[in-house]
């Protein structure tokens, strides 16, 4: 297959990326993104040699840059990752970019893969478009979608442009739906890799709250195989729910991240917390478990821990994002070409 994948310089769309090119050794990828602060072509060093892959810098909300790369290729299937994700700042900064990139930007895509009879459109979605859930239950796919901030709520927006698509034009579309994720290349704005890096610097880990909130984690290269089986196999029209049902709070992933990484309790600060705060996030997985046969490879122990010596190896990439320096890479390596 020749798939476009947008979002391919993110995190997930990174990790996404090298997963297809060495589990498919037939397929082609495209990466289209627009290099956000999110954006980071560091992700893919070394995929970049590959001659099944090539990077286009396009805008998703730039509808003549996105025709453009249809037009170019002949795409068998769009794998949908490129969003504004991050949930604080759809809170603090606004939900404006949040609107264009996670709303309009799906819309212009989803017309381009109307348009040029794109095969199947695979749309990357997310668990916070149910809001959060209370005692012992679980998000089922039937659950109703209740957004409790900017962010989640243009990600729902986005899965009823999906929806609308496939019912109304016939779109050949999946949806999958996922829990938290973590491991490498993700940016230290979200708790998992920040926790790292500031334990791994002795700054203060700002915990929101009473850290008492429930995620439920998934190490990335699971969800990258959830959605390459969806991508082949799920259903049209259907949605799939994405996790490894390992629901924990906050507080206690802070402290495994300080034990394995020997670092005092005491660099823990409770800071006021995030506005409108979702309490409790938990995937019932059952669908995907039971349909397509998925299940997760990885416990979180095993997959934090990997995560924490990925982060530790690995300590020029993020010290590069925070000084701003990675911003760079595209300029020297691409912007001659
Ligand atoms: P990320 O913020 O790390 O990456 C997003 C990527 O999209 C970046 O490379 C960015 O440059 C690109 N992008 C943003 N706006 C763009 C635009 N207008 N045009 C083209 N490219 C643009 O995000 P992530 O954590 O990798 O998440 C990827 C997807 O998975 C998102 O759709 C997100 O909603 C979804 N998701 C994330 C999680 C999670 O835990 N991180 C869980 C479930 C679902
Ligand atoms: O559930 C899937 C979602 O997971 C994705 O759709 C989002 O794109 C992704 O960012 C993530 O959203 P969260 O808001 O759950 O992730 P974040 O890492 O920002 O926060 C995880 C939890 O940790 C949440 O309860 C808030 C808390 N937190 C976060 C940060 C950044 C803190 O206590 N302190 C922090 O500094």
């Amino acid at each position: 297959m020749i798939l476009l994948v947008t979002g391919g310089a993110g995190f997930i769309g990174s990790n996404f990326i090298r997963h297809v090119l060495a589990a498919r050794p037939g397929d082609q990828v495209v990466n289209l993104d627009a290099l956000t602060y999110a954006g980071n072509l560091e992700n893919l060093v070394g995929v970049e040699k590959d001659p099944r892959y090539s990077f286009v810098r396009a805008d998703i909300t730039d509808k003549a840059q996105v025709n453009a790369v249809f037009k170019a290729h002949k795409f068998d299937a769009v794998v949908h990752f490129a969003a504004e994700s991050h949930v604080d700042r759809s809170i603090h900064l606004g939900p404006e970019a949040f609107i264009r990139t996670n709303i309009l930007g799906t819309q212009f895509l989803v017309s381009a893969a109307l348009e040029h009879r794109v095969a199947r459109f695979l749309q990357v979605s997310t668990d916070e478009v149910y809001g959060s859930v209370e005692g012992e239950g679980r998000f089922t796919e039937l659950t109703p979608v209740q957004p409790n901030n900017p962010y989640a709520a243009t990600k729902a927006g986005s899965d009823f442009i999906v929806r609308a698509a496939f019912k109304a034009h016939g779109l050949d579309a999946v949806t999958t739906r996922c829990s938290n994720n973590f491991g490498p290349y993700q940016f230290p704005e979200k708790l998992i890799p920040l926790m790292i890096a500031n334990a791994l610097e002795d700054k203060p880990l700002p915990v929101y709250g009473d850290g008492m909130q429930v995620r439920d984690w998934i190490f990335v290269e699971d969800h990258c195989r959830a959605v390459d089986l969806v991508l082949r196999k799920g259903r049209a029209g259907e949605v799939y729910n994405i996790g490894a049902m390992h629901d924990v709070p906050n507080l206690d992933v802070v402290r495994l991240i300080l034990r394995h990484l020997g670092k005092p309790e005491s660099l823990i600060k409770f800071v006021n917390d995030r506005p409108g705060h979702d309490r409790r996030y938990a995937i019932d997985a059952r669908k995907i478990r039971g349909e397509l046969g998925w299940t997760p490879a990885y416990s979180f122990d095993q997959a934090l821990k990997t995560t924490i010596e990925w982060y530790l190896a690995n300590r020029q990439w993020w010290e590069r994002i925070r000084s701003g320096e990675y911003r760079s890479y595209y300029q020297r390596m691409y912007a001659n070409r």
